[in-house]
């Protein structure tokens, strides 16, 4: 008998959503073949948040899941949303469980990476596109998402004071301590990459954005060899279309990284193919998504895309099982995919060589190129 010891990591699924549960299966499924391979163990526990939750909880995340996943290493996350919840009111969408879990999990740093792949080049709204590979920092516990927010009655509803009504507002408010945790990711990363910093604010204008500037002139001695340049978010946006390769890191607020993200997201062909990982404070467990939603117009038809979702469990095994083989080995596994020439129908993409593809065509060619 083998005395050898095994580790067993616990993950939470939460499939949610639309085409959530499809793209999580599948990513399930290569975890599983890449962690034989490796000689570790997991053990699944699947749970419920978002619209399929309002359904039979009655709210978008649980109590007990959110502790189901505070107990797990990691947690994979499929979609969550979709039209049958529309009209739900605002606090119990099933959007809020995304949110429940970032705060929840304590999950401040969102990492997404936006890489074009040689062979989706074709697929990518820019011309010429090479060489794009960034990842984007983005804070995820502060600032808007989290500001006092509400409504009131006021009698100056115009700027000049002459109309009543009701006034809106939400609030973006970052402390100290929130930006140089999440500044310093930022620095990390790039250490560990290109060297290269970009800060994006807005601090032309809001007084948020101008300690994020102050506190990252402050931080950025610490780490000397990493070149760091500040740019205003419209410029920014403006300049990922204008020259995406260069850039390396980017490190922001939580409202601007969510639109530059989809923004880098598109550059790359296809938002099918972007993971994210949600990590919290060292030792507890980071939260792993496609960046793509529920897309419930194309669920149970076998067109999505697991490609996003599996490079998403590749990140988890990297980031929060530190098994950083069996994730360069997915990794190349999607690579070799996509070489093949397999492309779902969300990669706009023809030409000699092409296979059109399902979600189950993804899964089972990934699993044999492992
Ligand atoms: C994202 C999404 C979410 C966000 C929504 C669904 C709440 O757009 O993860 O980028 O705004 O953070
Ligand atoms: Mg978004």
């Amino acid at each position: 008998m083998s005395l050898r010891y095994k580790i067993a990591y616990k993950i939470a699924v939460i499939g949610g959503d639309g085409i959530g549960p499809e793209v999580t299966s599948a990513a399930v499924d290569v975890m599983k073949a890449a962690a034989d391979k490796c000689g570790f163990e997991l053990e699944f526990k699947y749970l419920k948040a978002g619209g399929c939750s309002i359904d039979e909880f009655g709210i978008p995340l649980t109590e007990e899941t959110l502790e189901e996943c505070r107990n797990s290493d990691a947690v994979l996350l499929g979609a969550v949303g979709g039209y049958k919840w529309d009209s739900v009111p605002a606090d119990k969408r099933p959007e809020r469980a995304l949110l429940g879990l970032r705060a929840g999990l304590g999950l401040y740093s969102n990492l997404r990476p936006a890489i074009l792949f040689d062979e989706l080049a074709d697929a990518s709204p820019i011309k010429n596109a090479k060489n794009i590979d960034l990842l984007i920092v983005r804070e995820l516990t502060g600032g808007i998402y989290f500001g006092d927010h509400g409504r009131y009655e006021s009698d100056e509803c115009l700027s000049d004071g002459s109309e009543k009504g009701i006034v809106a507002y939400d609030t973006e408010a970052y402390s100290e301590a929130e930006i140089s945790r999440i500044l310093r990711e930022g620095f990390r990363f790039a250490m560990g990459r290109r060297h290269k910093l970009t800060v994006v604010d807005k601090a032309n204008v809001l007084e948020s954005s101008r300690l994020w500037r102050e506190i990252a002139a402050k931080i950025a001695p610490e780490f000397p060899e990493v070149t760091v340049d500040y740019l205003y978010v419209d410029n920014c946006s403006m300049q990922l279309i204008n020259r995406p390769s260069d850039f390396d890191v980017i490190v922001t607020s939580n409202m601007f990284g969510d639109i530059l993200s989809d923004e880098a997201g598109m550059i790359t062909g296809s938002i099918g193919m972007l993971p994210s990982a949600s990590l919290g404070a060292p030792g507890k467990p980071g939260m792993y998504e496609p960046v793509h939603g529920s897309a419930p117009d194309i669920a149970g038809s076998g067109k999505a895309n697991p490609m996003a979702a599996i490079l998403s469990a590749a990140m988890l095994f990297r980031w929060s099982l530190d098994q950083a083989e069996a994730a360069d080995m997915i990794e190349n596994a999607v690579r070799q995919v996509l070489k093949a020439g397999y492309r779902t129908p969300d990669i706009i993409s023809s030409g000699e060589g092409i296979i059109e593809a399902d979600t189950d065509m993804i899964r089972e060619n990934v699993i044999k190129l492992l």
